[in-house]
């Protein structure tokens, strides 16, 4: 599956935010998008999972314009996990999971064994079959977000799109989500994650896309736009770049006050 920007210019009513924006994300593809806060990231993937239509240009999925399809099979084909839910009140995990199964439902097809396969799956694949009765309010942060991904990833669609999913997690909660996507990414969907740790995306994803200012200032591999050149222009921040022990995956390594003592 084929996701596509075609020159699209998006953003709110009194703020525009990215003009002319090309991006094309490939099958199979985990792409990683990076880039300082409020550069347009999340409006971004907004734009891209049809939850907000651009002023200009059009979104293809498979060569076909979003904006022309039905919601719900916008829905049975890609995921959004935003990066700030409102849970329902007084709903179960369970049920807000169980909630990634809507758009497979009809009036002629209920509830059935898949859906309930499907929301059995996601909760062992996050971790939060023992949550599954408890109120999604009252969850920690950590906990709340792993349910919301469980979500995401009982609506089984070929395509994830994934806004800060690490947002809140320690860091072995971290890895270990970020595992379950590189899974997910073998087995052949596609990912797309917001992701602020550039040292993760670096190892995690095929292809990364860096955003300064609403447009895209570099993409290509981890090696080509993880660079000391690219992040400090891109995040304003001095740094120096050095193999990943473990990965051999580009690691940043931010000079900040450190240098002035060295
Ligand atoms: N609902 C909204 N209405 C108006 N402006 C918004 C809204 N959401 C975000 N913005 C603005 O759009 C810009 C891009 O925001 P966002 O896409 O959330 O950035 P990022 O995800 O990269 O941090 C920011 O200047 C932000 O203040
Ligand atoms: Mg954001």
């Amino acid at each position: 599956m084929t996701l596509e920007a075609s020159k699209v210019t998006f953003g709110y009513r009194d703020r525009p935010v990215g003009t002319d924006l090309d991006l094309s994300i490939a099958p199979g593809s985990f792409t990683a998008i990076v880039g300082p806060n409020a550069c347009g990231k999340s409006t971004l993937l907004r734009v891209l999972s049809r939850l907000l239509k651009p002023t200009a240009g059009a979104v293809l999925l498979d060569g076909k314009a979003i904006a022309s399809m039905p919601s719900k099979q916008v829905a049975r084909r890609m995921g959004l996990l935003p990066q700030t839910s409102t849970a329902p009140d007084g709903i179960t995990a369970a049920d807000l999971v169980a909630r990634g199964r809507f758009p497979h439902q009809s009036a002629l097809r209920q509830w059935s064994r898949a859906d309930e396969a499907a929301v059995r799956g996601a909760m062992e694949a996050t971790g939060t079959t023992d949550l599954a009765d408890r109120l999604v309010d009252e969850l920690s942060g950590g906990q709340r977000q792993r349910v919301w991904v469980a979500m995401v990833l009982a609506q089984e669609t070929g395509l994830l799109l994934l806004d800060e999913p690490t947002t809140f997690l320690d860091i072995a909660h971290q890895i270990e989500l970020l595992d379950i996507f590189a899974g997910l990414n073998d087995e052949g969907r596609t990912v797309v994650a917001v992701l602020h740790d550039l040292n993760q995306a670096a190892r995690y994803a095929s292809h990364i896309v860096a955003m300064r200012d609403g447009a895209i200032a570099a993409e290509g591999t981890p090696e080509e736009v993880i660079s000391a050149d690219i992040v400090e222009r891109v995040f304003d921040l001095p740094c120096k770049v050095v193999p990943d022990p473990v990965s051999g995956t580009p690691l940043v390594i931010p000079l900040g006050r450190a240098q002035r003592r060295g």
